[in-house]
């Protein structure tokens, strides 16, 4: 007997970024991800993807995205191909339109992490099979749907829970802002100048989801003052090595540490994407403290994305 995918999750095509995803559709695809995590831990999975094939395709390092991914696959009775871009040379050996072609006639889904969001776009317009995005320079929808079922676990309902993200506003930020306006979640950013999102990007949100919370502020005790979650991410992300030691001199005193912890509530708990640069934006105190949910974070990866599969394979 097949899992019974619930109607609302039918017409997923692709999963690109939240902001192309419903509300609705990405309360029900939270749901669904914590339901199957449960039939998971009693033994209930079904082989749903019995003769079937995710090609993952990697511009980037990566631990979780391609773990997740691959034992998922192997979960529901797939199989994972772990494709490395120096062999397919997505875009450079070949168009990233062809790649989609070819893959698209002999595997059932793609997951790519790549650095152009473009490219992700581009192999969604030319595949005739669902696309994933691991990661791009846009984006981590992955990792937002692990860290929205992470808080889904911890707290139940997440209407008017502040989060507050003290970093980069880059893919994962993005992703998280989304996802806050989606789940009618306050997000505000705690940023040094030059690494706020966008008033562009912001507005896009709003426009999208007119009742969106939103906003930027300086100064990071401002910005976790009354959080129920703090989050932070790696100030240098992959592609970025070369600005590395301007980086770090610019996000001077914007450490998740126990001290800038004690101006949240007292009940909040923090969230880190991984790999995280221990003592560098989050302290092993924090990232091994009671308060931290990284690591249940990151096995949610697996449980979010093997339901993710069931809906769209
Ligand atoms: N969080 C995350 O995506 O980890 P990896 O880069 O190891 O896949
Ligand atoms: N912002 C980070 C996330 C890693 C999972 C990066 O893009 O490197």
């Amino acid at each position: 007997m097949n899992t019974q995918i619930p109607p609302k999750l039918r017409g997923i095509r692709n999963f690109i970024s939240i902001a192309e995803i419903d509300a609705t559709v990405l309360k029900a695809l939270l749901t669904f991800a914590i339901e199957r995590k449960h039939a998971a831990r009693i033994g209930r999975l079904q082989p749903v993807l019995q003769g079937k094939a995710l090609a993952m395709l990697f511009q980037k390092p990566s631990l979780r995205t391609r773990l997740s991914f691959e034992r998922a696959t192997a979960q529901l009775g797939g199989q994972p191909i772990n494709l490395e871009d120096h062999q397919v040379g997505l875009g450079t050996r070949e168009a990233v339109e062809d790649v989609a072609r070819v893959i698209s006639s002999m595997c059932d889904g793609i997951m790519a992490r790549v650095y152009e969001h473009s490219f992700i776009e581009s192999l969604a317009a030319h595949a005739s099979v669902p696309v994933i995005n691991g990661l791009s320079d846009e984006y981590h929808p992955c990792q937002a749907g692990a860290d929205a079922m992470t808080l889904i676990e911890h707290f139940g309902e997440l209407a008017g829970r502040r989060l507050t993200f003290v970093g980069d506003g880059f893919n994962v930020a993005r992703s998280l802002a989304w996802t806050c306006a989606k789940l009618d979640m306050v997000f505000v950013q705690a940023a040094p100048a030059g690494y706020e999102l966008t008033d562009t990007f912001l507005g896009r949100v709003r426009q999208a989801v007119p009742t969106a919370e939103l906003s930027v502020v300086r100064d990071p005790a401002e910005g976790v003052r009354g959080a129920d979650v703090v989050v932070t991410d790696t100030w240098t992300s992959m592609g970025q090595e070369d600005e590395k030691a301007k980086r770090l001199a610019d996000f001077e005193g914007y450490q998740v540490n126990a001290e800038l912890l004690r101006a949240a509530k007292p009940e909040a708990v923090v969230l880190h994407c991984l790999p995280a640069y221990r003592n560098v934006e989050i302290t092993d105190e924090v990232i091994d403290g009671p308060q931290s949910l990284v690591f249940p974070e990151a096995e949610n990866r697996l449980h979010f994305q093997r339901a993710l599969l069931e809906v769209l394979l």
